[in-house]
């Protein structure tokens, strides 16, 4: 190869080291997701919505509080503003900075201001909400992308109140090991290249089963549903509840 011909393989790979390493720098990793999740995160809200909203309308009542963590750009909120059931307070959670000013602006809009709004941008483990303060506690599209589920299940349940519920819709791992999708799941997973363009997120997360096996609960129920319409890689999920012992 002469010098001249390897020159646009040299700045593809120099272009490549760099999109590498920017995916290793939270800020950035943080604005690429924000990015992302405005392109297609209300496409993904729609097609889960329906489930969404038998959760909110069966377990949401007037005159709760309710943290939504991890809430996004405030996909949710709409609808566990449910007319008939006026929430007391709603706690947001996002930790994602760029996403916060467009999240406030969606919870104004439902008529969450002054006492009855408070928002954070700490993470679940570091939520500053008081022990048994909670109702409710939705996780919608989140422990695929916490450091450590288990743990964030923990924090739930120290927010909300005995008899308190958390809401979970989550995409999960496909459900037979041995199909091809588990199999490219756990590659785009082990690899690091989908946490990385997905903030965090992993395929490859039996969610289901590891929310069963906590402690702290008195009954949990939730169903399994394949969402035929959302891309192949992400079709399998559950959506449910548990009730804090
Ligand atoms: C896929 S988005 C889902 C947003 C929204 N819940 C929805 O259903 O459209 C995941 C969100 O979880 C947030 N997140 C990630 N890790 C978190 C953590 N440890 N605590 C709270 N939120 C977190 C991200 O910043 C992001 O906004």
């Amino acid at each position: 190869m002469s010098p001249i011909s390897s020159v646009p393989a040299l700045a593809a790979l120099a272009l490549a080291g760099g999109v590498v390493l920017a995916f290793r720098i939270p800020k950035f990793r943080h604005w690429w997701f924000s990015v992302l999740w405005a392109a297609i995160g209300a496409d993904i809200g729609k097609m889960l919505r329906p489930r969404k909203r038998e959760l909110l309308e069966e377990h949401v009542k007037a005159g709760d509080v309710l943290v939504d963590v991890g809430a996004g750009y405030g996909a949710s909120i709409a609808d566990y503003t449910l007319p008939d059931k006026p929430l007391a307070k709603l706690v947001l959670l996002e930790p994602n900075q760029n996403m916060v000013p467009a999240l406030r602006r969606a919870a104004e809009a439902q008529g969450y201001t002054g006492a009855r709004l408070e928002l954070y941008t700490t993470p679940l483990e570091a939520s500053p909400v008081r022990d048994g303060s909670a109702d409710v506690v939705l996780l919608s599209l989140v422990l695929c992308s916490v450091p450590d589920p288990e743990l964030a299940i923990r924090h739930a349940l120290r927010m909300l109140r005995p008899g308190g519920k958390v809401l979970f819709l989550e995409h999960v791992a496909a459900a037979k090991q041995g199909e091809w999708r588990y199999l490219v799941q756990r590659a785009l997973t082990k690899s690091g290249f989908w946490p990385a363009i997905g903030d965090g997120c992993c395929l490859d997360r039996e969610t289901g089963r590891m929310i069963e096996s906590c402690t702290g609960w008195k009954r949990v129920a939730l169903k399994e549903f394949d969402n035929t319409k959302g891309l192949w890689l992400v079709r399998d999920h559950i959506y449910g509840y548990g009730v804090k012992a």
